[in-house]
């Protein structure tokens, strides 16, 4: 059975019980199911179809080295949005020429790394950057090959936090900006302008921001090459977003579509940056009750040994996950505020929920938590980064151990 399905009453991954993998590892752990990754991968892959394209799979969602391996020996490619990212990436088995590197501030070091490795295009941020890394390419004697990333004006209508389209917002340069950038590379001696990137936000469930972003792509890339330059391909960036309360989202075909539509006249390669589409799925947080107590006259806290530490998305963004016990007891349900063990009210991983009676000792799993959950985990309240484990094919194996107080400590001095 693939992902995460319950036998006999019991929620299991990709075929083995939650409850032995929080037994033997102890919780709060991540699981990952592998054939969901794959499965995740693959339909997106599937869904370009022939229209040549390369998925780069951003490690920002998740960069456990044992995932982003397994998305490797699927074809993916990659996505770095800072030099730790691009090491990691480089560890996993990333060739330079697989890599893009992305993010809005790159420091000297890390432009100094993304000219020096060659990757395939570093997505230019501002004017100052690309002046950076031509500055590099020249006293290094290389040739940088570059992306422009522009700011579209589009509203991705996400949560605020995670849309990076709308001109006030951080990301990219306005379109008049880029035009002059282009006008500028052409003819640079050690600047290769390779692409044109756009990213609208994140968690995007409608395919309209995302089909007016790649139109304008299009549009700009015409007049790239009217201009004399020869780009390589367009980045749409990522954002498709994902169902984490079972309403509707766009397929992987409806996406592809879509974006293949805008694009199509152009006849140039498409490159998309996903991360959580791929990523958010295949991983839940299993984590205990440790305590539970009245609420209202309608409803109690369950406490459980994980919190915003361990997933920040509900304290950060107001995000729903779906919160399940794993072996559900047979009594009615009842009203739960699920919170975790931080000292901050903002610590609440599902608000209002109806299950099952908990006791405490039970188990649960908070769902489709594969990106965005282990990879901003922080160690607030001193509390230790969780174990991994990544499932597959029955075995399962830790893919992180958890990390030790010693650990935390030892980049400390006692005085
Ligand atoms: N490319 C760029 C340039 C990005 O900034 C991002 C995400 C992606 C690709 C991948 O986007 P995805 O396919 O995963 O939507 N922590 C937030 C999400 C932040 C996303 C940041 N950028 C969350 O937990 O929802």
């Amino acid at each position: 059975m693939i992902g995460f399905a319950r036998i006999a009453n019991q929620l299991a991954c990709d075929g083995v019980p939650l409850s032995a993998i929080a037994d033997a590892e102890g919780t709060p752990v991540y699981v990952y199911s592998a054939a969901t990754l794959r499965a995740r991968y693959r339909e997106l892959d599937a869904a370009f179809g022939a229209y040549p394209h390369t998925l780069h799979y951003a490690l920002k969602a998740n960069s456990t080295l044992a995932l982003v391996r397994l998305l490797r020996t699927l074809g993916s490619a990659a996505d770095a949005n800072s030099i730790w990212e691009i090491e990691t990436a480089r560890k996993a088995g990333f060739q330079p020429s697989e890599i893009v590197f992305t993010g809005v501030g790159k420091s000297a070091a890390e432009l100094e790394c993304g000219v020096s490795l060659g990757l395939k295009a570093i997505n230019v941020e501002s004017a100052g950057e690309l002046a950076r890394i031509e500055a590099i390419a020249e006293r290094t004697g290389r040739r940088a090959r570059v992306a422009i990333r522009i700011n579209p004006d589009i509203d991705a209508k996400s949560h605020p936090h995670i849309s990076t389209g709308l001109k006030i917002n951080k990301f990219g340069v306005p379109i008049d900006t880029a035009r002059e950038l282009w006008t500028t590379i052409h003819g640079r001696r050690a600047l290769e302008l390779v692409a044109i990137h756009v990213h609208v936000g994140s968690q995007v469930t409608t395919l309209e921001p995302l089909r007016r972003a790649a139109a304008l792509v299009a549009r700009l890339a015409n007049d790239v090459v009217r201009a004399g330059v020869t780009l390589e391909y367009l980045d749409l960036g990522g954002g498709l977003g994902i169902s984490y309360d079972g309403g509707d989202v766009p397929s992987a075909s409806d996406y592809a579509a879509a974006l293949v539509a805008e694009v199509r006249h152009t006849g140039l390669p498409i490159v998309v940056e996903p991360g959580r589409t791929i990523a958010g799925p295949a991983g839940a947080l299993v984590a205990r009750v440790i305590d539970l107590k009245p609420r209202t006259a309608d409803s109690h806290f369950a406490v459980i040994d994980a919190g915003m530490t361990e997933l920040l998305r509900p304290a950060l963004y107001g995000a729903f996950h779906r919160v399940e016990a794993v072996q559900p007891r047979e009594t009615p349900e009842q009203e739960y505020e699920i919170v975790g063990p931080v000292c901050e009210s903002s610590d609440v991983i599902g608000r209002d929920r109806t299950m099952t009676r908990l006791e405490v000792g039970d188990l649960v799993a908070i769902r489709d938590a594969g990106a965005y959950g282990s990879a901003m985990a922080s160690n607030y309240n001193r509390r230790p980064l969780p174990a991994e484990v990544l499932v597959d094919e029955g075995r399962w194996k830790v893919i992180r151990r958890r990390q030790t107080v010693d650990e935390m400590v030892a980049l400390e001095t006692e005085s």
